[in-house]
């Protein structure tokens, strides 16, 4: 048995890896993801060899780019949130770890691929649907839903048997759950289980908060073409390069700080504390272009099925064919998103406060509440006006009609 584990190098992903050497006599070939999450990925290398995972089995692979590239700013193309909020950063990068997870179990001749996400969440979904999208007889291994620690401490003690080495800030509880990646960090549990309780600061990870944010707004111009953005201030930056400089303008204002209780597909509420500093800024840039380049009723349709969309990601449904017919309807509509739009940053809000492009339907000649030239005649109003209201005015006489009996 051969087995390709998404392996952090944390406490936790050592514990199965090790778990499936003894209880579930594997091979384990390791796979980390640079995915932005701020974390040296070299150290899993050195804590894989010392588990005993021979070198040729340890891969590690810098995916920043094609995160941002194939995922991240497909999925912003669509302006997606989940029930009104979430910018779903945890949940859109899960496609991509599975995918390459996959790829590693052909390359090595592995019969299955691991997580290490719980029974209880989205992640272990969202892996799953993506491992058998890709790879329909693969066999799935979750440990969380398999070996029977009882406890945090029969886990430790575990560890401790196998020489799996534990920072002293891991013996106890950790007090909250993270996921980071270059879109988002996320916490989740523990401290923050009590959604009428305030998180503290000290969860907060890539933002200061808003009161210590600088008292002087900065002002941005981010460049798009085709709907992605590509540059700032005039600089053209890679897609990675981009998030990143955006995350940091974000981080510096106190921006993107959100604290929800969400819907998780299994079935329950759970309360998140999520940091998207580049992604609040990039978002209502986005609408801002598309407001002068969409046409309406493209831009109507895509809002209505955004909320679907976001449902698909969220419930870990990227590699399916429902998702990929809207997104081919989502990059269509984004053909003439060109331009740029200024931001202001300030003390947690990015603002719009300006936006041009070379194809925008905008027309100012015709909007003007000054005298317009030719192609619009306010008469013509008068029309348009009385027709559409033909049917309110039988309604309306109708209920006239029954009110007097
Ligand atoms: N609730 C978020 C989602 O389902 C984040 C999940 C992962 N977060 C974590 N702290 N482990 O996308
Ligand atoms: C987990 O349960 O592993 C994290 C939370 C989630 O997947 O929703």
């Amino acid at each position: 048995k051969k087995v390709v584990l998404a392996y952090s190098g944390g406490l936790d992903t050592s514990i199965i890896l090790k778990w499936l050497q003894t209880e579930y006599r594997a091979e384990v070939v390791t796979f980390t993801a640079d995915l932005g999450q701020g974390e040296e990925v070299e150290p899993a290398r050195r804590k894989a060899e010392l588990l005993g995972i021979r070198p040729e089995n340890i891969f590690i692979e810098d995916v920043r780019e094609e995160f941002v590239r194939d995922y991240v700013f497909p999925m912003f193309r669509a302006n997606t949130v989940y029930e009104g909020q979430y910018l779903l950063g945890t949940s859109i990068a899960r496609p991509l770890i599975a995918k390459k997870q996959i790829e590693i179990a052909r390359r090595v001749g592995a019969d299955a691929v691991c997580h290490g996400a719980t029974g209880k969440g989205n992640d272990q979904v969202r892996f799953e649907l993506g491992y058998y999208a890709l790879e329909p007889d693969i066999r799935a291994v979750a440990p969380w839903r398999e070996w029977e620690f009882g406890s945090r401490e029969a886990l430790i003690r575990f560890a401790e048997d196998h020489q799996i080495p534990i920072a002293k800030d891991k013996r106890g509880e950790s007090p909250f759950s993270i996921d980071a990646n270059l879109l988002h960090s996320s916490s989740e549990g523990k401290v923050l289980e009590d959604p009428a309780v305030e998180a503290p600061e000290y969860v907060h990870q890539r933002t200061i908060s808003p009161e210590d944010a600088p008292d002087t707004p900065t002002v941005i111009e981010i460049g798009f073409e085709h709907g992605d953005p590509v540059s700032i201030d005039g600089e053209i930056l890679s897609p990675a390069a981009l998030l990143t400089r955006l995350n940091q303008l974000g981080h510096d204002n106190g921006i993107g700080r959100l604290d929800l209780v969400e819907n998780r597909f299994v079935g329950m509420k759970s309360r998140g504390v999520y940091e998207t500093p580049g992604g609040t800024i990039l978002l209502p840039a986005h609408r801002a272009i598309e407001s002068i380049t969409l046409d309406r009723g493209a831009a109507h349709l895509k809002d209505e099925i955004m909320p679907r969309y976001a449902s698909l990601i969220y419930n870990g449904f990227w590699f399916s064919p429902e998702r990929e017919m809207l997104q081919a309807l989502i990059d269509k509509s984004q053909e003439y998103v060109t331009g740029t739009v200024r931001m202001k940053l300030y003390k947690g809000n990015a603002t719009v406060i300006g936006r041009e492009s070379p194809l925008a339907l905008y027309d100012q000649d015709l909007v003007t509440f000054e005298e317009g030239s030719g192609s619009y005649d306010q008469r013509d109003a008068a029309g348009f006006i009385k027709l559409n209201a033909l049917r309110l005015r039988i309604g309306a006489n109708r209920a006239k009609k029954a009110q007097r009996g």
